[in-house]
């Protein structure tokens, strides 16, 4: 396990909580967090402006941001963020899977949306500060983690349409336990025909706030139908399968081989690619390449395709048990979960708990 980037190199002006949550309410909160419900008592945060660079690094309660209402993210939507979680190990440190990888992708989707780019040494110095003053938050119950959410966004007034000259970076954090009330058993997934939520030079590989709005409809309508998430197509003619609407998915065919979607707008995922590094390294092949709804659909119903299941920060490696379409339906939802998903699944979190050794130098300790 490496220990990067121990000194933060910026200087944080710290204005503490003056009524943290007591203690009794935070162990309350700690054992059954949910989901993205509850936050803890600071937040991160540290503004750019073109003439000054990046600035003013703090930490303050957690509370409502100031922004003047022409503030150019309300507007026109420029803004980015990421998902990364804190882990707390056996021994009670605190740990963090793979930063780097989001911090270079912070910075790839802030390339795309003409927004700055926060060196990632800012970035892992943000998470370790967070930790520092609200480390209490982390859960130690099975399976949960303190939920990490950096994000930047344009809060110059300004209602002309080129890039803002005013940014804001902000951490905040959220205890977390399963993102799926059904926790690790099978979900079932929609497919939608009638949108899309990215398109070719689109903005679908950037982690944007645009994209997630563009889900939501498609999201509603997944839940009309009882599913979980949604699927999304390369287009509406929809030959090709992209990813979900907060997650990237994958197939196991019957020889044991892992396929994956190739594709310019989709979210390259850090959890997908750390799960199929696993897969490649138990001697599994991985395709990442075009994979076609029929591929999926037909596999099934031919047994081909034995496993699927998505995977992301939040989801963790999730199987899915059905794919349900405006006319038809694979797969059932009392589906028997996948070997191989739950193996991986196992591994994955085995690392990210201390619980196994971490072979890739994967983890980074956060509360040093
Ligand atoms: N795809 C989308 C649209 C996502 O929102 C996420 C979650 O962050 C992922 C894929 C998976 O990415 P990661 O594994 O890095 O969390
Ligand atoms: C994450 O997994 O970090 C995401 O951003 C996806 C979202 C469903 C919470």
């Amino acid at each position: 396990m490496k220990n990067l980037l121990a000194q933060p190199t910026l200087e944080f002006a710290r204005t503490m909580h003056d009524s943290p949550r007591p203690e009794d309410d935070l162990s309350r909160i700690l054992e059954e967090p949910g989901f993205g419900e509850v936050f803890t008592d600071h937040l991160v945060d540290l503004c750019w402006s073109e003439r000054g660079g990046w600035h003013r690094p703090r930490v303050r309660p957690y509370g409502p941001l100031q922004l003047d209402p022409a503030a150019a993210v309300l507007h026109y939507a420029q803004e980015i963020f990421e998902g990364l979680k804190a882990y707390r190990h056996a021994d009670g440190s605190i740990w963090s899977f793979r930063p780097e990888a989001n911090a270079a992708r912070f910075q790839r989707s802030a390339r795309r949306m003409a927004l700055p780019e926060l060196p990632t040494e800012y970035f892992i110095a943000s998470l370790r500060e967070l930790i520092a003053v609200d480390g209490r938050w982390v859960p130690s119950a099975p399976e949960t983690s303190l939920y990490l959410r950096p994000f930047m966004y344009a809060k110059e007034a300004f209602l002309g349409v080129r890039p803002a000259k005013k940014v804001e970076y902000c951490l905040i954090a959220s205890p977390a336990g399963a993102y799926f009330k059904s926790g690790p058993a099978p979900v079932s997934i929609w497919l939608s025909t009638q949108y899309t939520r990215a398109g070719k030079g689109g903005t679908g590989a950037a982690k944007t706030g645009g994209n997630y709005a563009a889900s939501l409809v498609a999201q509603q309508e997944a839940y009309e139908h009882g599913c979980a998430q949604v699927l999304f197509l390369d287009s509406v003619e929809g030959r090709w399968i992209e990813e979900l609407g907060g997650m990237n998915v994958v197939l196991v065919k019957r020889d044991g081989t892992l396929v994956t979607p190739d594709s310019d707008s989709i979210l390259e995922g850090i959890t997908r690619d750390s799960v199929l590094q696993l897969a490649e390294d138990r001697g599994h092949r991985v395709e990442r390449r075009p994979v076609s709804l029929d591929e999926w659909r037909d596999g099934v119903a031919s047994g081909e395709v034995v496993e699927a299941f998505a995977c992301g920060t939040a989801a963790v490696v999730t199987p899915i048990g059905q794919l349900k379409g405006p006319d038809f339906t694979v797969g059932s939802p009392d589906a028997e979960p996948g070997e191989l998903t739950l193996s991986l699944r196992k591994e994955l979190t085995d690392i990210q708990y201390g619980r196994a050794e971490d072979r890739h130098g994967w983890m980074l300790r956060l509360d040093q």
